[in-house]
């Protein structure tokens, strides 16, 4: 294996047959997690660029190739290199873990090329070409920590990172604050490092502003990979638990449960059927929405109105802007749907 350290200028260099650039996900570390694309583009490059770790955990597929090694901090560089490469005519594939479009290289991999000029190739335009771009998706760390806890992001959920290497701690705070209230499934990217100790600190101190302390989390460091670790705790303890820069921490929703050490968050089927008997509670109709869902609701919310609730007072219900609350009442009730309509393909 070729080896290269330290960082490239980008150059205006070009061969005739430009190069290829692939932004590839390789998934949570195991080689049976990859996705075949991933397998072949890495196959396919003459280069493959990646931090240290992500470069270790596809080892076996690197014979023969140039390999470039770079830290945490170089994504910028790692970008540089790849389009300097790429421009020279190389397929170079830039490594991310999970999903390269997930606080990966994805983004940063655009701004660099957008700032050199960078277009995409379009075929047949006679124009001369620059280098081609495929991104590779993989299994994101939420997808992969989600799998050996059990199905705990079945109903909505967000992902939100601790890291303020780049991102303001109010941006981040907001957006704690903002998915505890709104009773989202959270999964926590970069919660702890050595220097970054205080953030999953303020973290739950939000969350409990929002959530029951027994609120179930599940912590797994290194899915998938040697050293992995999972434990299964709540909302209160979760600060004593073993996190690091290889965790990620799934925070339940109200409705999350643990049963014999699985994390199940529900899709909402017992909001509409007997799980016994699987019949639908009175009101209720298979393949409808629930009789609280947005005919339900504005139904609802018209009443309120006409028995002279006011639009302020509807805001503050239901937590929505009064300039909402506003908009929907201009807009008059539509007739229900056919009853003959279904739409069970959500319900699958
Ligand atoms: C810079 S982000 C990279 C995310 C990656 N692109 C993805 O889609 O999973 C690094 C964070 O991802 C999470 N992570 C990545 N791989 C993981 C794994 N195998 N097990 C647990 N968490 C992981 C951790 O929260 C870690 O701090």
């Amino acid at each position: 294996m070729a080896e290269t350290h330290g960082s490239y200028s980008m150059s205006n260099e070009r061969m005739t047959q430009p190069g290829k650039i692939m932004l590839v996900g390789i998934g949570p570390g195991s080689v049976e997690h990859m996705t075949q694309r991933a397998r072949e583009a890495i196959a396919e490059a003459d280069t493959v660029i990646g931090y240290v770790t992500y470069i270790k955990l596809v080892a076996d597929l690197l014979e023969g190739k140039e390999i470039i090694r770079k830290s945490m901090t170089e994504e910028l560089d790692r970008a540089v290199e790849a389009l300097e490469r790429a421009r020279q005519g190389k397929k170079v594939a830039l490594i991310s873990s999970g999903d390269a479009g997930v606080y990966g290289m994805a983004g940063p991999t655009f701004e660099v090329l957008f700032q050199a000029g960078w277009k995409p190739p379009r075929e047949g335009d006679g124009a001369p070409q620059d280098v081609e771009l495929e991104v590779v998706p993989g299994a994101s760390a939420l997808n992969s920590c989600a799998a050996r806890v059990g199905a705990p992001l079945t109903h909505d959920f967000c992902a939100i990172s601790l890291s303020d290497l780049l991102t303001p701690w109010p941006t981040i705070a907001k957006r704690l604050n903002a998915a505890a209230q709104a009773d989202f499934v959270v999964a926590l990217y970069n919660p702890k490092s050595g220097r970054r100790t205080r953030q999953i600190v303020e973290a739950q101190r939000l969350f409990l502003c929002h959530r029951d302390p027994n609120t179930p989390v599940a912590i797994v460091k290194s899915a998938y990979r040697r050293r992995e670790r999972i434990e299964m705790t709540t909302l209160a303890h979760m600060v004593d638990a073993d996190i690091g820069m290889l965790s990620t921490v799934i925070i339940g929703n109200s409705n999350t449960f643990v049963q014999h050490g699985l994390m199940v968050t529900p899709r909402g089927y017992a909001n509409k059927y007997d799980l016994q008997d699987g019949q639908a509670h009175t009101g209720e109709r298979p393949g409808r929405s629930l009789s609280t869902g947005l005919n339900g609701w504005l139904d609802n919310l018209f009443a309120d109105h006409d028995a002279g609730d006011s639009v302020e007072l509807l805001a503050q219900r239901f937590g929505l802007p009064a300039g909402y609350i506003h908009q929907v009442l201009q807009e008059p009730l539509e007739v229900s749907a056919s009853p003959h309509e279904t739409e069970a393909a959500d319900e699958a």
